[in-house]
């Protein structure tokens, strides 16, 4: 099959865990199944052209600039999947990416970028095949490569809630791809959603999470924290089915604080919250506490801080809160608002 030069174009959004994915076995087989909501506005969006017959070759491109850094990345990456695309290492790629958020900040944007890339993949990879693939299949190779990439990639995929990890509680559940989390178990209350993410620090952060993750062979609380997070589907199953929303706050922040819990309790030890992060959880439980009404908090590997609450007649006064109360605690005044709607 000859082919010329070939340029796809994909974009894709990144994804905030609401059961967390922390500690992994080899070929990046998670510790413990997680869901979690795909984000709509936090998204990479990646070109990729590829010149069939040259020798193989990676040059990445992020917000014009070229990275070198990351190509080596990238190319360690299509050196390991050519098991699973024969073609990958038959030319050289240009890949050039745009994040609509800070690189590195604790907004996955390697969720987002390994989920551009890998459905720019297969794009070339149906220009590969003569079969006719169903689209869902494709989608699921797709998560399959993804998190091969970057583990939690494989759940930005799809749309709505998605779990990764096989789990009894969600059927068809695997460790090796993300899926869909059924729409008609949810509760229409968790169906609008929003997540207003405060950028509390956007420089690198001091700790990868390839580092973090390797911390936790040898945790003193791994298997308890392994089990806790495959225990928690089954209230997170009634949560969502009943439209519990205090559960659910319950539940998320319990998740969010063990992960950072989990960080320092890690031999060696790390933080990679802040003091505004400290102090923006402090203001939304007061404000909780004093309203009632529903605004509560989820934390990535980082130190910014994912504001969640349902988007209803109450979240004018919310939002209003966080421009306020909250935003002071950001670097530059930086949230960026995003919604959950499907
Ligand atoms: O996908 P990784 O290896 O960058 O791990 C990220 C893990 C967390 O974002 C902290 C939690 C999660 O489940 O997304």
């Amino acid at each position: 099959f000859q082919l010329s030069t070939q340029k796809v174009e994909n974009s894709c959004p990144s994804n905030i865990a609401l059961i967390k994915y922390w500690g992994k076995y080899e070929n990046q087989i998670p510790a413990n199944p997680s869901i979690s909501y795909t984000l709509n506005a936090c998204r990479t969006l990646t070109e990729m052209q590829f010149f069939p017959d040259q020798e193989f070759s990676v040059s990445t491109f992020l917000a014009g600039k070229e990275e070198k850094n990351f190509a080596s990345k990238i190319e360690k990456y299509f050196k390991s999947i050519e098991i699973y695309l024969p073609w990958i290492l038959k030319g050289s790629y240009k890949i050039s990416t745009v994040n609509t958020f800070p690189h590195s900040s604790g907004i996955a944007s390697s969720a987002s970028g390994f989920g551009a890339l890998a459905k720019c993949l297969m794009d070339l990879d149906l220009l590969f095949s003569s079969d006719n693939r169903q689209l869902t299949t494709n989608n699921q190779k797709a998560s399959f490569l993804a998190r091969l990439g970057s583990g939690s990639a494989c759940r930005s995929l799809y749309n709505g809630l998605v779990v990764w990890g096989e789990t009894p509680v969600v059927e068809g559940s695997s460790d090796l791809y993300a899926v869909k989390y059924p729409d008609k178990e949810i509760h229409p209350i968790f169906k609008n959603f929003k997540d207003w993410v405060l950028l509390i620090h956007e420089g690198e952060k001091s700790v990868s999470s390839t580092v973090g993750h390797g911390l936790m062979k040898n945790h003193p609380y791994s298997e308890q924290r392994f089990q806790e997070a495959k225990d928690q589907f089954v209230p997170m199953k009634d949560i969502l089915k009943n439209g519990y929303l205090e559960k659910f706050i319950t539940l998320v922040e319990h998740e969010a604080l063990t992960l950072h819990a989990m960080m320092m309790m890690s031999e060696p030890a790390f933080i990679l919250m802040k003091t505004g992060t400290l102090e923006v959880i402090n203001k939304i439980w007061a404000f909780r506490k004093e309203t009632n009404l529903s605004l509560f908090f989820t934390l990535d590997a980082g130190a910014n801080v994912h504001l969640l609450f349902p988007n209803d007649n109450d979240c004018a006064k919310i939002e209003n809160f966080i421009m306020t109360e909250l935003l002071p605690f950001t670097k530059k005044g930086g949230v960026m608002q995003d919604e959950m709607r499907f």
